[in-house]
């Protein structure tokens, strides 16, 4: 069965009717923000708001996340709500969550993405684990569960929590809740090996928290398998592999693999239609990318994202192949992220560094081999990127999935596209007709830029005809479709009903 938003409408609407349904995430889906007086909406980037928001748009719901906009306090209603998105016939509700300056040095650059982050990611940064963060990353676990249990009340609910900021969060609400509610996690970045988990002081509070999940859902089976080695050697549970489950002080938990994907057919339909197509002449002109073929990368700007490794490949290539000065060009699109944190500083310093020297050592006349866009980019704008380039480059040390290279085979025109894949992606599992690469190796990374260059016409169309057909069938809908199943299967055994 191929999952569309209409199905997934029509599974929540006959059965999750008695349930509210909450999702919660750290990055809120739409910000608000001012400029020269006027409040604008933008949405936000990144893995789960392009998944969840697609989702949300089908079941309806409230999501709950902190506030990150200049002026999202200003639309909200006194009790914090907005819909979102404004004027839309598919709009929901957006609870947001008004976090201090101190909580979120705390909590989300402190404890989630100085500790976890690099934790999980084994990107070898070594994570910070600090008393003060770890405090500020529990007292926002417990204001998230408080504010979620007030709005249930005594009803049933259908929790949603979405990643790594929110480990304790389930343990908080079970902890809280009056009613009869059913806790799922979605963790969308890697589990690490016990080697590397081991390592964390505060492991024990962590796994007690996600053991208090009714479903616990990771990319791939990789990382069940990791999480149940994991528990296994640090707490006193019993794991069961026929059911994929964890006991854990009289509590169940069940772990499965869902791979997050996109809104295939939207992507597709959007990406195709003429007035988008219009927009890419303007990216041509706007970066001088006239007659030249065009390798492009769009991601956050982040150490796991292996951006440095993509420009010493880049680097490689060009020694290696030098025919190809003044025909290819790389677009390198970064979205400034987590600034605050001096790790992300010091790697955009280093990508001017990098920047620079490449373009120096190759430029000809008024040809350069590199161009660096460092900004926001709306939906529309990714979409435009994407059709505009030949090539696709993701080359991630380690990610839960990477959705950028999913939306680009579905945004890409018949006539070219192909994409060059981190083995160290999720997304590598279900794409084995990309070039797989690894990003540390320079010289098998610079050849797979040559080989998705050189490819013969026919053998790249059916490649990207079969990663599209994969896609077309793995996507968003599916994603959310098989948790929400398995979260309506696991909640009537517990209540002892048959499906
Ligand atoms: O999945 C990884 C993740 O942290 C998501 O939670 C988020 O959507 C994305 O990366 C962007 O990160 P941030 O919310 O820190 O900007």
């Amino acid at each position: 069965m191929i999952w569309t938003k209409d199905s997934l409408k029509l599974l929540v609407k006959e059965k999750l009717e008695d349930y509210l349904f909450i999702a919660v995430s750290h990055r809120e889906p739409y910000l608000h923000h001012n400029d020269k007086g006027k409040i604008f909406c933008r949405r936000t980037t990144g893995g789960v708001v392009t998944a969840l928001d697609s989702v949300m748009r089908a079941c309806g719901g409230i999501w709950m996340a902190y506030a990150s906009g200049s002026a999202d306090f200003q639309v909200v209603s006194p009790e914090g709500f907005v819909q979102v998105p404004k004027d839309s016939s598919d709009a929901y509700l957006l609870k947001r969550i008004f976090l201090s300056k101190e909580e979120i040095e705390g909590y989300y650059l402190g404890y989630a993405n100085s500790a976890l982050w690099p934790l999980c990611h084994t990107a070898f940064k070594r994570p910070e684990f600090v008393q003060k963060h770890w405090e500020v990353y529990q007292s926002v676990n417990q204001k998230f569960a408080k504010e979620i249990i007030s709005q249930i009340g005594d009803r049933k609910a259908f929790i949603w929590i979405q990643d790594y900021h929110f480990s304790l969060l389930p343990k908080y609400l079970r902890e809280m809740a009056q009613s009869q509610i059913f806790i799922a996690q979605f963790w969308h970045i890697p589990w690490p090996s016990y080697e590397t988990f081991r390592i964390c002081p505060q492991k024990l509070e962590l796994l007690q928290g996600l053991l208090s999940n009714d479903l616990l859902g990771f990319n791939i089976q990789y990382h069940c398998n990791n999480f149940f080695d994991v528990v296994n050697r640090e707490v006193e549970c019993k794991v069961n592999l026929e059911t994929y489950s964890v006991m854990y002080g009289g509590h169940e938990t069940h772990v499965r693999s869902y791979p997050v994907s996109i809104d295939f057919e939207e992507i597709q339909k959007t990406a195709g239609n003429p007035e988008q197509e219009s927009k890419k002449n303007d990216l041509v002109e706007q970066f001088g990318l006239a007659g030249q073929k065009i390798v492009f990368g769009l991601d956050r700007i982040d150490y796991t994202k292996g951006i440095p490794e993509r420009l010493l490949a880049i680097d490689r290539f060009f020694e290696k192949f030098p025919e190809f000065k003044e025909k290819v060009v790389f677009l390198q699109v970064g979205v400034v992220s987590r600034i605050h944190l001096k790790e992300y500083k010091m790697l955009n310093e280093e990508l001017n560094i990098l920047v620079e020297q490449i373009n120096w050592r190759h430029s000809t006349g008024q040809w350069k081999p590199v161009v660096l866009v460092r900004r926001e980019l709306s939906y529309q704008e990714v979409l435009s990127f994407c059709r505009l380039a030949d090539i696709c480059l993701v080359s991630s040390l380690h990610d839960g999935m990477n959705l950028v290279g999913k939306e680009f085979i579905a945004a890409s025109r018949p006539d070219k596209g192909m994409l060059v894949l981190s083995q160290f992606t999720g997304a590598a599992r279900e794409l084995p007709d990309a070039i797989l690469i690894n990003p540390y190796d320079r010289e098998q990374f610079s050849d797979g830029i040559f080989q998705a260059l050189t490819m013969p016409e026919s053998e790249r169309r059916e490649r990207m005809k079969r990663l599209q057909s994969v896609l077309s069938e793995n996507n968003v809908y599916q994603w959310a479709g098989k948790v929400i199943t398995e979260m309506l299967t696991i909640d009537y055994k517990k209540q002892g009903l048959s499906p």
